[in-house]
């Protein structure tokens, strides 16, 4: 495939046009950021890694009914993608309380939640710091129509029944994880953007270890090793 003008750059993953319209490249990057950038960092090899485990993820929700914009392989740190309109929203599903929700509701990380999942929208606007948004401010800003928020939220919880039981056979607890919707040229709901590390809490099953970004975030250390061993254990 041809790869076109740069479209995007952000702190994980570069986006560029192709000769079809209708199909972009995402190209997975080593750098690491946390804390609305205030932390910046390299994860080495993350960019290999991220790529193959959400290849992975990506074409396990298709196998089970999910509509994603995962096209194939284009190389070892990029994907081909489908276009999409992504909705101005980041949708996290929660199985486990930790990180922010911890500090809101005053629950220790690892507080198994009464009715999971919980599903929490927040504002994709990096000059408000992407805050949480309750029905009525989605209501009022009208981001994502109605229809398009159900459809969403039913894919949601859908990811996260296939995502926990494939993580647990690998013993691999699912914590929580943040995922982009958009509509494709034909107004279908899919999920786009990426499952990985970067983006997912994963504690390993017998011993809690966390096998995700907070051992960047939280300066944990063996950040690479974390990553690479998520990989180990989806590689089958
Ligand atoms: P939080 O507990 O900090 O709100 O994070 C919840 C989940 O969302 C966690 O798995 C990490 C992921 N996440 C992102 O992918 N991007 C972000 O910018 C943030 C804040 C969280
Ligand atoms: N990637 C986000 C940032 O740079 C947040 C995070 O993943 O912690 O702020």
């Amino acid at each position: 495939m041809i790869r076109g003008e740069k479209l995007y750059e952000g702190k994980a993953k570069i986006v560029y046009a192709t000769d079809d319209p209708d199909v972009y490249i995402q190209d997975f990057k080593d750098s690491a950021t946390a804390f609305d950038g205030q932390k910046k960092g390299t994860i080495g090899g993350k960019g290999r890694m991220n790529n193959a485990i959400s290849s992975r993820l990506f074409t396990l929700l298709e196998g089970n009914g999910i509509a994603t914009h995962y096209l194939g392989a284009e190389s070892d740190t990029a994907m081909r993608i489908r276009r999409l309109d992504m909705f101005k929203v980041e949708f996290v599903v929660r199985n486990v309380a930790a990180g922010s929700l911890s500090k809101r509701i005053g629950y220790p990380e690892g507080t198994l939640l009464r009715k999971p999942p919980i599903v929490e929208y927040y504002y994709k606007d990096d000059a408000l710091g992407d805050p949480l948004l309750c029905m009525a401010h989605l209501e009022e800003l009208q981001v994502i129509s109605p229809e398009h928020l159900e459809a969403a939220t039913v894919a949601a919880k859908h990811i996260n029944s296939v995502l926990r039981g494939f993580f647990a056979e690998r013993e691999l607890t699912l914590v929580d994880f943040k995922l982009e919707f958009g509509t494709d040229a034909d107004g279908v709901v899919r999920l786009g953007d990426e499952i990985s590390p970067d983006t997912c809490r994963f504690w390993d099953a017998a011993t809690g270890e966390k096998l995700d970004k907070d051992r960047f975030r939280r300066d944990l250390g063996g950040v690479e090793e974390a990553y690479a061993e998520v990989l180990r254990r989806i590689s089958d």
